[in-house]
């Protein structure tokens, strides 16, 4: 083997300098260029962060090209199957599963802190009914920040750790509620009975003139969608969730920083951009016509909830929830025409060499939203249940970067592009 680092020469100058590897446990190893500068008096150009590591991290690991997801180094696939969304919040978090009475005490204290400020209650009323719920999100997450002010001391442990309690606690009833508004509906309290996606099924559906009964098989596909969404590694929103925190800014401003990122259609809008494309599709006789336009490169469309950046093979997630979507739809007697025609693309496009070279694989997005559709959640709703299930992988992400022994601000520099130094013209000389 040679030497752990990286030798770089500058050919205009013939000054070589020498960088050093460090390696992870999985994944590619990194080369640590911090020094780049003041060696060679030169940045790094890497739009996208196509090869460029932001940090050190213990949380989560993905193989793209093996399709592989691990949380604190336990396969997506058995904590699936195994685990729960508040023993993996617990997990996440803390590094390590919860014993027994671990679990208990977390849940005990998610439970009791899922109600929120009534001046927050009241907040609601300022928004337009009929904004966008994830505008609400934005607008409410932040808005924590200014009712739960009394423990923003970032560097204080124990209120690090009360914050993300509340945040996993309350975002539940903040959805719903943003839900509610909507549709000029009374709010629903929490109720301390219910699991946590009970609770949060019960907060979207229930009156008070009458009872409501939470479907077990919603609930349990709805823990489940929101396990899978609970971490992603260095993301667009985790990554702005980060960059927000880095200026020390509190935890409900920083996470309401990655909501708005979330939103994106190219990030976790992309499941209400599925189901918009399905409907827009509308008949399988169709599929062959928007396949063309997907790989025509005149065309901005693509398939969404097709295609990853970090998966070169089927996202892991993905392979879970599809099978738990033909078993949710079983059991409730869902007929949804737009599963028909999921399928059917989702066939053809596999077949297609434009997808197969370039590694195009159905994503996670690409059936969750069928599953909500099931559930009776509407489409203007999905972006913010990944917004329930990503908060616990913002909030643990953002702790492991405020507790880093050195704190540095984010800060890239740039390829500076613009008009040269020149000299300010009066306005009766502009042309
Ligand atoms: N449909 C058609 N072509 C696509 C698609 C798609 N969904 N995705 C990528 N391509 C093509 C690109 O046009 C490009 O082709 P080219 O090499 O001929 O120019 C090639 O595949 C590589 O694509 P990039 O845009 O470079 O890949 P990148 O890693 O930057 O983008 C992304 C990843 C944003 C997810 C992209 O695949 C996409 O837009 N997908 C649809 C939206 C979606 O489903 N997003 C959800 C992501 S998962 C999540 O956030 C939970």
């Amino acid at each position: 083997m040679g030497k752990d680092t990286v030798t770089i020469t500058d050919n205009s100058t013939g000054k070589t300098v020498e960088f050093p590897i460090k390696r992870g446990a999985h994944g590619p190893a990194v080369m640590d260029i911090s020094t780049l500068y003041k060696e060679l008096k030169m940045f790094t150009y890497d739009p996208g962060f196509l090869s460029t590591a932001s940090c050190e991290s213990k949380i989560t690991f993905i193989d793209g090209e093996k399709g592989v997801l691990l949380y604190r180094g336990y396969p997506i696939e058995q904590l699936a199957e195994k685990s729960d969304f508040l023993e993996v919040c617990y997990l996440l978090w803390h590094g390590e599963l919860p014993t027994r009475k671990e679990i208990a005490d977390y849940r005990h204290q998610i439970n009791h802190h899922t109600m929120v400020h009534e001046g927050l209650r009241d907040f609601y009323q300022g928004f337009r009914r009929d904004a966008h719920p994830m505008s609400v999100m934005v607008g409410v997450v932040g808005a924590l920040s200014a009712f739960y002010h009394d423990l923003l001391d970032v560097h204080n442990e124990c209120s690090r750790e009360i914050s993300a309690q509340r945040l996993v606690a309350k975002m539940p009833t903040i959805a719903a509620w943003a839900y509610r508004y909507s549709r000029g509906e009374p709010f629903a309290y929490p109720r301390n009975n219910l699991s946590y996606t009970e609770n949060f099924l019960h907060m979207m559906y229930s009156y008070p003139a009458e009872e409501y009964e939470v479907n077990p098989v919603a609930a349990k596909a709805m823990d489940l969608i929101f396990l899978l969404h609970a971490d992603h590694e260095q993301n667009a929103s985790t990554s702005t969730v980060r960059l927000a925190g880095s200026s020390q800014a509190n935890p409900f401003a920083c996470v309401s920083a990655g909501v708005g990122t979330l939103w994106g259609p190219a990030h976790g809008g992309a499941n209400e951009a599925v189901i918009n494309m399905l409907k827009a599709i509308g008949d399988v006789k169709n599929i062959a016509r928007f396949v063309e336009k997907a790989k025509d490169p005149d065309d901005p469309f693509r398939l969404m909830g097709f295609g990853h950046r970090v998966y070169k093979n089927y996202d892991p997630r993905a392979k879970i929830i599809r099978k738990q979507c033909f078993e949710v739809l079983e059991s409730m007697k869902v007929d949804d025409p737009l599963f028909e025609i999921a399928m059917k693309l989702e066939e053809i496009a596999l077949k297609d060499e434009y997808f197969i070279q370039r590694k195009l694989y159905p994503n996670v997005d690409f059936y969750s939203g069928i599953i909500q559709r099931a559930i009776g959640i509407p489409t203007s709703m999905f972006t913010v249940i990944f917004t329930i299930g990503r908060t616990i992988g913002w909030i643990s992400q953002w702790n492991e970067m405020i507790t880093e022994k050195v704190q540095r601000i984010g800060r890239p520099r740039q390829l500076y592009v613009g008009a040269p130094n020149r000299d300010y013209l009066p306005i009766d000389q502009r042309k």
